[in-house]
């Protein structure tokens, strides 16, 4: 990662990133300049939201957040509402940095939009290839199976009954959270059985809730035996920042030829505004999700949103842009060390965990935790109904080994009775 040339992404100083955002903003529409009679939009109101030229000389983001862009549709294809142009180009060219700079996807081959969040990302993901299917194959939604494993997040569920779709649920054996190859061929062969003639499937690329990779080989070889056509998404709204720069396995990536699109959610690990959830995908096949009847807007519409935040959009290439790629790998790499260290800790204590090698995501077995500890460190449960089976640390960049020092104490002086 960090002796790779990059195409998009390289560290820019606050000078640098305020005259590019404010050079775009100065493309965007100005609503006090010119009277645009037709657009149901303005700048934020100033009644409540403050206008000071002199506070905001200094604060593009707060600036863009003011004018309140709209960056409805996708900006990677085709056009878009003109009002708009100059940020939607900075979004175009965050869209390329994730997918070709950090995703391995080559120049110029994805497309992608901010999203609301994951969800939104999984779904459209899962809209898409749905619809790839009943239009490619003349399949009717009910023969499009939808498959992802039990450790994937809910977001699945929710697509499988937006799109009316049949869901399958892959087994992971327990202990190492990898896809159980045997109970897969079985629920395949049901798939099959139930009349599924094409597979939407979902690969983790860490999960919420253990930080697991699912080996996207062992769907795709599955699928090959058992002779179904299949589309692969990765769910990377976890780990979509994290696992790029802790292993250089290209099988989570673009640069595997099976693997059609990819979410991305920079309001976790990126620490932007919520809002900003990324789907990616490899052109062709974004304007499967295409509504023709979106006849008002110009370049008509293929994202799930409709109106979105142009701001949310400068965030993200804000916080990219600032770190640059090894400024990035560095902070990833202090998360990971930190993991390492509440590893150790554990190990020496004879508490059992998961962790998949380089994450941030440290999953203990319940039993091995008390029940005061798990609420005075805010430890999040497998389950929030009935009996937890695991919790979860995650170390974001607000915990330090300082912070997990008194944790690891008082879980030693329980262990010892
Ligand atoms: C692996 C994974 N996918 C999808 C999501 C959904 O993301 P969001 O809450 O941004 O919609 C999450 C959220 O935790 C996640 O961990």
């Amino acid at each position: 990662m960090t002796h790779q040339k990059h195409a998009h992404w390289r560290k820019l100083t606050h000078e640098e990133i305020t005259s590019i955002v404010f050079e775009a903003l100065d493309k965007n529409i100005d609503y006090r300049q010119r009277k645009a009679l037709g657009v149901p939009a303005s700048h934020l109101d100033e009644r409540v939201f403050y206008n000071n030229p002199m506070l905001l000389q200094n604060a593009p983001f707060l600036s863009t957040l003011l004018q309140n862009p709209n960056h409805i549709g996708c900006h990677t294809i085709g056009e878009s509402e003109p009002f708009f142009a100059g940020t939607q180009r900075i979004e175009k060219e965050l869209i390329q940095l994730c997918a070709e700079d950090i995703l391995k996807g080559e120049s110029d081959a994805q497309d992608g939009y901010v999203a609301a969040g994951g969800t939104e990302a999984n779904i459209q993901a899962i809209w898409v290839f749905r619809n790839y299917f009943m239009s490619e194959l003349n399949l009717q939604a009910s023969e499009v199976g939808l498959l992802f494993s039990e450790d994937s997040h809910y977001s699945m569920f929710k697509a499988a009954n937006l799109l009316q779709i049949p869901h399958f649920v892959a087994k992971v054996n327990e202990g190492d959270r990898t896809i159980d190859e045997r109970a897969l061929a079985e629920t395949i062969e049901s798939m099959k059985k139930d009349g599924i003639k094409a597979v939407a499937v979902v690969a983790n690329m860490m999960t919420t809730m253990f930080g697991s990779a699912d080996n996207p080989d062992v769907y795709v070889n599955a699928l090959k035996n058992a002779d179904l056509p299949f589309k692969l998404h990765l769910d990377g709204a976890y780990g979509g920042f994290v696992f790029p720069f802790v292993s250089k396995d290209e099988r989570w990536s673009f640069a595997n030829t099976d693997v059609s699109s990819i979410t991305l959610d920079a309001h976790k690990m990126v620490q932007a505004p919520y809002g900003t959830g990324i789907y990616l995908a490899k052109k062709g096949l974004i304007p499967y999700a295409t509504t023709g009847e979106a006849q008002y807007v110009a370049g008509l519409d293929a994202t799930l949103s409709g109106s979105r935040s142009g701001a949310n959009a400068i965030s993200v290439w804000m916080i990219l842009q600032t770190y640059g790629p090894n400024g990035w790998f560095e902070k990833i790499h202090l998360l990971s060390y930190r993991a390492d260290w509440l590893e150790r800790q554990l190990n020496e204590i004879g508490i059992e965990f998961y962790r998949y090698p380089g994450s941030n995501i440290v999953t203990m077995r319940s039993h091995s935790v008390p029940k005061e500890l798990v609420e005075k460190y805010g430890l999040v449960p497998d389950s929030h109904e009935g009996n937890a089976n695991w919790y979860k640390v995650v170390i974001m960049d607000h915990v330090s080994v300082d912070d997990m020092v008194p944790f690891v104490e008082e879980l030693q002086a329980h262990v010892n009775g």
